[in-house]
This record gives C-alpha cells, sequence and structure tokens, in this order.
C-alpha cells in the first residue's frame, strides 16, 4: 500500500516536467474510442510528424499545419496513449471529442423581409443605403452543416461563375454517428445541408433574395461542411473533423471564419488553440458563445473564449414572424402568434373555424399533467405551461381526443419544446398574454380557432433588443470578459433547405454570430487594409450598451460584451480604441494611495487601467468627454443565500440605488485633446461595489464612455469600452456546485441518492457513483478512494481524473460530472493501471482546483469527502 500510494504521487510530480500533457476529459464529454489529437510544442516543426509516422501501433489520420500545428491519429487497440504524451516536442495530447452544434430553437414562420427593422437598429441599412456596401470582394469562410446552395436566396448554383459560393467541401458525409463504435466519414466535393443550421446562418450572413435579405449579400463564400445529418435528435461531430474544416478555410484566404461549435470551456482546447492561431495570422473568427444561458454566470463555450475570436452573444428580435392564429368569440376576432416548435411534424392549420376548450384535469388544474375526464373530440385544448412536460401535457390532450393543443408560456416570448414523434396532432406554443386573453374568452362564452396554411405575419415582440435569455453568459474561467458583443439572434427569418420549408425562424448564438460575420464585411469592404485587432476595436467600440428592462441599468457586459453592433458607427468610425474590453482579474483590498481624490474611498477593491485613444482622421484634432455606465451586478446567490441558476441581478430598480452598491469609475486623463492622426491615453480606476459583499459573490461590471468630438464640429461620437471583474477574493470561489444542489452526492446506479452509506457494500453486482455540479470550469478535478482507517489514497475512480472541465447544470449540455465506485481503482492519471481494492472502509475523495490554482498545491483545491461504506 505504501508503495503503491508513493508510485501514484511520483507520477502526479513528473506531470508537466518535460513530457507532454495527456488531458482526460470528464466522463459527460463524448469522445472518439482510439483517436487522438497530439498538439506539439510551438517552436516545433511540422516535419515532426515524420517520427509518428514510424511508430508502430499508430496510424496518422491528418496532419495540420497553419491553424494549429500537430496530427490527428488513430492507435491500435489497447495502446497507452501517454506513449505520444512522452514523445519529444508533444505539448498535449488531447482525446479526440465530439461536438454537437448548438441546437436553435426553431419556430415556423415565413414572410416577406422582417429584416428591415432589424437592420435600421443594428446599423446595416444606413451602411446599404447611405454607403451602398453589400461585403463584395470579402471571402467568408463559414464552417458549418453544409448548405442548400440550390436555394434562389443564396444564389441558386455551386461554383460557378458569378456565383456567390466559390469554396468549400463536404468533410464528414450524412452517415456520420456518435453513436457508431467507428462513425462513417464520406468527404464529398459538395457540401450539401440535410440539417437546416447552414443554410440558416448562410442566408444571415448572405442571403440576396426577395424575402430574406442577409448582412452581406454581396460577399463571396466558403462552406466547410463539418456537421453531418441529425441522428439520435443531435447534429454532432468530431474535433478532428472541425480542425480539417477550419484549417480548409484558412488556406482558401478567407477574410473571415465562422465557426460553428458546441463544448469546452476553455482557451487551452484544441478548436481554441486552433482559432486563435488563425487570429494571430490575420484572419477574423467569429464564434458563437453558446445557448446554455438557463446555466447562467460561466457558461461560455470554446471557442468563444478563445484569445482574439470575436465571441458573440444574442439579443432578441423586435419582430417574430410566425403563423396567425384566428380567434372569434362571441363579440369579436382577434390575431394571435403561433410557434410551432421546429420538432414539431403537424402543421396547426385548421382551414375552418373548430372550437378552443380550456379543459381542467383530474387535478382540477389548467396545467394538463393528469388525465382528463372530459372528452375533447374535435377541440382544441388551451394548455397553461408548467409543472410537467409539454409531452406529458399533448398526450394526456390526446388521450382525451383533441385535435390540437395551444400551451401558453409562463415566461416572456416563446420557447421551443422538443415534442415527440408520437405526439400526432399539432402543438403551438402561445404568449402567456395571449394564453391568459384567450382562458378568459373561454370563461364568458363559446371560442373557436382558425388558422390557414401557409399565412404568416409579422408581429412585435415584447422583448425585442433585449439580451435572449439561452444566450450564455461570460467570465471565461480564468475571468476574460466574454462575450465581446450582440448581434439579433432570437427569432431570425432566414433560409432554409427547400425540402425542409425553404424558410425559418430559428434562436440562438449561432444566429447571432453569422450576423456580426455578415457586419465584419461590410467593414473590411469599406476598409479593406484593417488589422485583425482594429476590426475588433473598431467593431466593439462602437456597440451600443443594452439596457436592461427590468433594471433600468444596462445588461451585464458578461451578459452583452459592449451591447449590440452598429456596422454604420464602426465604418464611419475615426477612432481606433485599445483595449478592446477591460477584463477586471482578481482584486486585492487595499487603499488607494497617491491620487488625492479617490483616498476617502478606503480600503476597496480597485484597479487601473490605461485606454489609448487613436485619432485616425488625417486633419482634426479631437476632444475627449469621459462618462461611464454602470450595469447590472449578478450574482449566482439568492439574497437569502440560495444558489441560483438565472442570476440574481443589483439593483432590483434604479430607483434609490445606494451609490456604494454600484462600480466606480474614476477618470485621470492624460491628453484631453488628440491631435489629427496621434494617439492619447486616459487613465481609468475601476472601484468595485464597495457596498455589495464578499460573501454574495457578485460579478460587476460597466462602461466606459468616450464621447469624441472633432474640431469644428458640433456632434459627438460615442465610444465605449466594457469592463467587468469579479467581487471578491476569486482564487477562492468554490468551483463545485453548492450541496443545496444535493451534489456532490454518493448514488446508486439508478442515481438515487444513498441514504445511509455505511449500510453500502461494493463488491459483487453492487456499485455507485460520485455525482457532482461544475459552477465554474475547473482545470483539474480528481475523485480518489481513500481507505478511511488509514487515510491513504488507493487510486482514482474510474472517471476519476480529468482536466479542463466545463461547467455543468440541470438545463445545461451537460448536466453532472460522475465517477464509478465498484472496487477497481486506477492508479495512474491516464485511468491505464488498474488494481482491485481490498476489502475494508472507505470514502471518496474528491478535490476541484480553484481558479488560478496551482495543480499539486492541496491549498487551492476545494475538497469534498464522501460518508465512509465498504468495499467487499
Ligand atoms: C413579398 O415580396 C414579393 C417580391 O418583392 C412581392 O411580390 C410579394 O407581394 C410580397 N409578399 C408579401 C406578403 O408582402
Ligand atoms: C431548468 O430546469 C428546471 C428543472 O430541473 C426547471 O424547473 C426550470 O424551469 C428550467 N429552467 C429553464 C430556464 O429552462
Ligand atoms: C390515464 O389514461 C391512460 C389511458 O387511458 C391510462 O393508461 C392511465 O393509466 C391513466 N392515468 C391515470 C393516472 O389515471
Ligand atoms: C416590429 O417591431 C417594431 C418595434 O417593436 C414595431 O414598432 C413594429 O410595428 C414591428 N413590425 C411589425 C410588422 O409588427
Ligand atoms: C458561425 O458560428 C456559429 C458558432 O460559433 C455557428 O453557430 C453558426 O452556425 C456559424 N455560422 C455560419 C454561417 O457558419
Ligand atoms: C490574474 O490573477 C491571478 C492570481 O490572482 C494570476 O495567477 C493570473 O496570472 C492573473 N492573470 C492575468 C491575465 O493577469
Ligand atoms: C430563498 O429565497 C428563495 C426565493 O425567494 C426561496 O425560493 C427559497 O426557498 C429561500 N431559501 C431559504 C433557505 O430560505
Ligand atoms: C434500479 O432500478 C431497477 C428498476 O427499477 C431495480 O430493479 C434495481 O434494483 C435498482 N437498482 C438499485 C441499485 O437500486
Ligand atoms: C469496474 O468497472 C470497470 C469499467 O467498466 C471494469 O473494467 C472493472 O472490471 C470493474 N470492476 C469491478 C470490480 O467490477
Amino acid at each position: 500500500m505504501q508503495l503503491l500510494a508513493l508510485a501514484f504521487m511520483v507520477a502526479a510530480t513528473c506531470l508537466g516536467v518535460d513530457a507532454g500533457r495527456f488531458i482526460t476529459y470528464p466522463s459527460h464529454i463524448r469522445t472518439k474510442r482510439d483517436a487522438y489529437i497530439v498538439e506539439f510544442e510551438s517552436h516545433i516543426p511540422s516535419t515532426h510528424v515524420s517520427r509518428f509516422h514510424a511508430m508502430p501501433d499508430i496510424i496518422v489520420k491528418r496532419h495540420y499545419t497553419n491553424a494549429f500545428n500537430g496530427i490527428s491519429v488513430a492507435t491500435t487497440k489497447g495502446l497507452d496513449p501517454v506513449h505520444l504524451a512522452n514523445t519529444e516536442g508533444v505539448l498535449r495530447v488531447w482525446p479526440v471529442r465530439y461536438h454537437y452544434a448548438f441546437s436553435p430553437s426553431p419556430s415556423s414562420a415565413q414572410l416577406n423581409s422582417t429584416e428591415s427593422y432589424l437592420h435600421r437598429m443594428t446599423g446595416v441599412q444606413k451602411t446599404f443605403e447611405d454607403l451602398g456596401l453589400n461585403g463584395k470582394g470579402v471571402k467568408i469562410g463559414i464552417v458549418d452543416s453544409g448548405v442548400d446552395y440550390n436555394h434562389p436566396d443564396l444564389g441558386g448554383c455551386w461554383k460557378t461563375k458569378g456565383c456567390p459560393w466559390q469554396y468549400g467541401k463536404d468533410f464528414i458525409g450524412d452517415k456520420f454517428s456518435m453513436s457508431d463504435a467507428d462513425p462513417i466519414i464520406e468527404p464529398n466535393p459538395t457540401p450539401m445541408d440535410c440539417d437546416g443550421h447552414g443554410t440558416h446562418v448562410s442566408g444571415i450572413i448572405a442571403a440576396r433574395g426577395s424575402q430574406v435579405h442577409g448582412v452581406a449579400p454581396g460577399a463571396t463564400l466558403g462552406m466547410y461542411r463539418v456537421f453531418s445529418c441529425t441522428k439520435d435528435d443531435v447534429l454532432s461531430t468530431a474535433d478532428d473533423i472541425i480542425l480539417q474544416g477550419i484549417e480548409a478555410a484558412y488556406a482558401d484566404g478567407h477574410d473571415i471564419i465562422n465557426i460553428s461549435l458546441g463544448g469546452g470551456a476553455w482557451p487551452e482546447e484544441p478548436l481554441s488553440v486552433a482559432c486563435s492561431k488563425i487570429v494571430e495570422q490575420g484572419v477574423v473568427v467569429v464564434a458563437a458563445l453558446g445557448n446554455d444561458g438557463a446555466g447562467g454566470l460561466h457558461t461560455a463555450a470554446a471557442p468563444a473564449v478563445g484569445h482574439g475570436v470575436i465571441s458573440v452573444g444574442s439579443v432578441d428580435n423586435w419582430n417574430i414572424t410566425g403563423n396567425p392564429g384566428y380567434i372569434t368569440t362571441a363579440q369579436d376576432t382577434k390575431t394571435i402568434i403561433l410557434s410551432t416548435p421546429g420538432s414539431a411534424l403537424n402543421p396547426f392549420v385548421f382551414s375552418s373555424d373548430v372550437p378552443v376548450v380550456a379543459p381542467v384535469d383530474k387535478e382540477g388544474s389548467i396545467l394538463g399533467c393528469s388525465n382528463y375526464t372530459e372528452d375533447l373530440s374535435g377541440k382544441v385544448a388551451l394548455i397553461a405551461r408548467g409543472t410537467c412536460t409539454f409531452n406529458e401535457k399533448a398526450r394526456n390532450a390526446l388521450q382525451a381526443g383533441a385535435i390540437g393543443v395551444l400551451c401558453y408560456n409562463n415566461a416572456p416570448g416563446f420557447t421551443s419544446p422538443a415534442i415527440d414523434k408520437s405526439i400526432d396532432i399539432p402543438f403551438v406554443i402561445i404568449t402567456e398574454e395571449d394564453g391568459k386573453s384567450v382562458a378568459d374568452d373561454i370563461a364568458k362564452g363559446p371560442v373557436s380557432i382558425k388558422a390557414p396554411k401557409d399565412e404568416y405575419k409579422v408581429f412585435p415582440s415584447t422583448t425585442g433588443g433585449q439580451i435572449s435569455p439561452f444566450s450564455s453568459y461570460g467570465p471565461s474561467p480564468e475571468l476574460e470578459l466574454v462575450p465581446l458583443i450582440s448581434a439579433p439572434g432570437g427569432n431570425i427569418w432566414s433560409t432554409y433547405p427547400l425540402k425542409l420549408g425553404k424558410y425559418a425562424s430559428l434562436s440562438g448564438t449561432s444566429m447571432a454570430t453569422p450576423y456580426i460575420s455578415g457586419a465584419i464585411a461590410l467593414l473590411k469592404q469599406a476598409h479593406p487594409k484593417l488589422t485583425v485587432d482594429e476590426i475588433r476595436t473598431l467593431l466593439v467600440a462602437s456597440a451600443k450598451p443594452i439596457t436592461d428592462a427590468t433594471t433600468g441599468l444596462s445588461s451585464s457586459p458578461y451578459q452583452s460584451g459592449a451591447g449590440l453592433v452598429d456596422v454604420y458607427e464602426s465604418i464611419k468610425s475615426r477612432a481606433q480604441i485599445d483595449p478592446v474590453a477591460l477584463s477586471i482579474n482578481n482584486t486585492k483590498m487595499r487603499p488607494i494611495q497617491g491620487y488625492s481624490e479617490l483616498k476617502d474611498l478606503g480600503t476597496v477593491r480597485w484597479t487601473a487601467r490605461t485606454i489609448t485613444i487613436k485619432n485616425t482622421d488625417s486633419k482634426k484634432s479631437v476632444r475627449v468627454y469621459h462618462r461611464d455606465t454602470v450595469a447590472n451586478s449578478l450574482s449566482k446567490y439568492l439574497a437569502n443565500g440560495t444558489y441560483t441558476y438565472t442570476p440574481r441581478t443589483w439593483p432590483v430598480n434604479t430607483k434609490s440605488v445606494p451609490k456604494s452598491t454600484l462600480p466606480q469609475v474614476y477618470v485621470q486623463s492624460a491628453d484631453e485633446t488628440i491631435s489629427a492622426g496621434k494617439t492619447g491615453e486616459v487613465t481609468v480606476f475601476i472601484v468595485a461595489p464597495k457596498g455589495l459583499k464578499d460573501s454574495e459573490n457578485w460579478y460587476y461590471g460597466g462602461f466606459i464612455n468616450l464621447d469624441l468630438q472633432w474640431d469644428g464640429e458640433e456632434k459627438r461620437s460615442s465610444y465605449v469600452v466594457p469592463y467587468a471583474g469579479y467581487n471578491g477574493d476569486y482564487t477562492i470561489q468554490n468551483v463545485l456546485s453548492p450541496s443545496s444542489e444535493g451534489l456532490p452526492a454518493l448514488v446508486d446506479m439508478n442515481l438515487t441518492a444513498i441514504e445511509d452509506p455505511s449500510k453500502l457494500a461494493i463488491g459483487g453486482n453492487t456499485a455507485a457513483m460520485v455525482l457532482f455540479g461544475i459552477a465554474i470550469p475547473s482545470r483539474q478535478i480528481t475523485l480518489t478512494l481513500v481507505n478511511s482507517g488509514t487515510g491513504m489514497s488507493l487510486g482514482y475512480l474510474l472517471d476519476g481524473y480529468y482536466e479542463y472541465s466545463g461547467f455543468t447544470c440541470p438545463n445545461c449540455t451537460a448536466t453532472a460530472g460522475a465517477a464509478l465506485i465498484n472496487g477497481t481503482v486506477f492508479t495512474d492519471e491516464k485511468l491505464v493501471d488498474t488494481i482491485n481494492v481490498p476489502t475494508g472502509m472507505y470514502h471518496v475523495h474528491l478535490k476541484a482546483l480553484r481558479p488560478f490554482g496551482e495543480i499539486g498545491n492541496d491549498e487551492d483545491y476545494q475538497i469534498w469527502d464522501s460518508a465512509d461504506f465498504y468495499v467487499l
């Protein structure tokens, strides 16, 4: 036992010294069997690949040279991948990870351009009208699910003369499924889209039809298909294929590359690394922040967190396109919007009036969560959202004979549930407001509904211009400010494959991202010589902070970045602001010295930063005026200390907010006037809200506003630098979800908590698991089995060692981490060498590295120990 423990420790200390690092992923991440990505150190030449060609038991599958320095390999079954990590020149060895496309939430839709309103809000319309720009001459590479290039609004052509599609291919084919042991890859010269995702985003960038008008309809396009068809409700791919798509897009010389991925949280991950490397080589990379907003803070995904990548959050569209339903009562007829979930197979079409009723279930409730006694034959049922699943409601209505369901929301706007294919009656979502009004009508007398086929209408949205609830939140695990900017991504109407209906309304940060790609194409057309950094600063500094309708302050930069894109202002900009955003790192409590004005603040968390402003007007000098705007603070805890996913917001409203509870900005300006072509500096002191308690874990933020007035001009142009930070000692933050979430927990194989662990005896057919949640992505998590008598650790549990974990939450892509307790433990962090656990009393010791912590330094870990149990 002694020896064992020692060997175990030695292995751990050796890591990261000479050998490359073998990365173990958390168990909820699906990876490809016997396949790895080998990342070379940056100084290693690509000819290094020959060493791997020469190795037995290894097949070099792909060699990446421009976006990524490394290879992907397949190994003979059983080959220890650590062998690869120990090869000279290797930085890291990664399992090949499967990725999901960020699934958009569809709703049916079709009508003439609703974009004109949208494009007016983002300066795109003004750019079309006043500047006559359309993206001509700019090349955009799209890494996605392919495109239906036969769509008339997308040119109806492939690589012919004058066709917008001049580049691209299919790297994956239609048959790939991550459920297969050896997924089938069938590359093809043309990237036809069988899913719809890529066709929809292509339209947002560059549709040129009477129905949909993209942001940059003149751009030249390439489609690099890396997602296969939807199988088992997921649209999947793997790292090695995406890297191929990125490399090909880079090789074709695109100005802008837009990448579509889900999962991961770290800038160190291969796709983040590849994206950052392309950025360094002068290509703009735009990536979606993710659709895990329901999980709250720290749900930002890779590669959006990659250094230099433009990360994008989503705001809701001002208008929604949908099918109208005509509600008739004895008094009048009114129109409501019907939102059809994308997965629903039955269109809600009733060409003549059918009765609508609001039945109560066996429990007397309008929620429809138990059986109906009433016969609903020939009737449409109005049901409220909540308590049980949409499918349960639909099934209960179906069983009672209903011919359709109008389900009204219990939150603002719409939602798009996944409806089972077995539900063969139409099921649509309507707003809470419409639902309650129809319920009132039903209480007064008979009500009917008519919904004609192929009729579409545009409705104003009550959430227009607000951050979309699905949009993921920053910051990155190590407090980098993401997203950088926001664009419309909620309820976006765009092109769809001809076979799937030609047009659709979808929601997702996937829809906001191509909007930014298109915007950059316009900017690049106007100023072809801009560097990547200049593009980032022009775009971000010209954005407009978003006012949160509920608090009256700005939305946190961790939700919206600098705010809503304004393309026109970024094109007309005559200043370059650097840096583009201020990520406030961990700050200590201390007095501000040597700056008399701030002495009275006492001991505070503060940071000083310098912002440089380059006046790019060649003739006129500019005067700089400063202001600042405060944004909401966000916390993962409610006032009574209860953990919450949807963050708690401060202030509750703008009435009588103590100043001390808001962040404060003091500006000290070196140059108030900057001559033509010259650069000036502004120093800012950012003071965290002293009136908010450290123990309440607040994330604060705001904007430095620079109003620039050029010589002889009346109008001031407004520029913005977002800032955000954590109000406390971030290095002691807990990274595991708190015990109030019921985690970590010792559970049986049915995931039921074990009530009395002292009665648990592992062995024979009895195994158990430890489940845990990750609130802040952690660099290293270990779960070891410890002998409770001797205190000696025997080794890691299965899935008990991993690095670069992402976040988990009940409504997120990843729901929880899990490690198996079954009497076998691993003595190495690659989880290869096993021993059988001798009989005795044990407990599980879970260690999760806190932010900025050092691997191996015990003090930097959050610890959890399970109760004792027996291993027989
Ligand atoms: C849509 O646009 C086309 C072409 O501009 C026009 O002919 C048609 O009438 C429009 N449809 C509606 C519903 O506005
Ligand atoms: C998240 O999931 C919980 C159940 O685990 C549910 O009650 C809640 O409504 C969900 N929240 C969102 C925003 O979907
Ligand atoms: C509801 O109705 C179905 C079908 O009629 C039946 O199978 C089921 O047992 C009923 N459930 C309850 C709780 O009564
Ligand atoms: C679109 O939204 C705007 C802003 O809410 C509203 O004024 C306009 O009427 C809407 N358009 C339609 C056709 O509903
Ligand atoms: C752009 O990238 C985002 C994710 O980063 C993705 O969701 C979207 O589909 C991509 N758009 C295009 C046109 O490829
Ligand atoms: C942020 O602070 C931590 C320690 O608190 C440090 O380890 C890290 O390097 C800092 N990061 C940056 C970008 O300054
Ligand atoms: C804390 O407040 C929330 C919301 O007001 C409530 O749901 C929860 O039960 C409270 N928890 C405790 C421990 O009081
Ligand atoms: C898990 O559930 C199954 C089916 O309900 C049951 O037969 C089995 O005993 C349960 N296992 C444990 C460990 O509770
Ligand atoms: C525990 O599970 C692992 C993985 O399934 C298996 O290889 C091992 O044999 C199991 N150990 C025991 C004692 O059942």
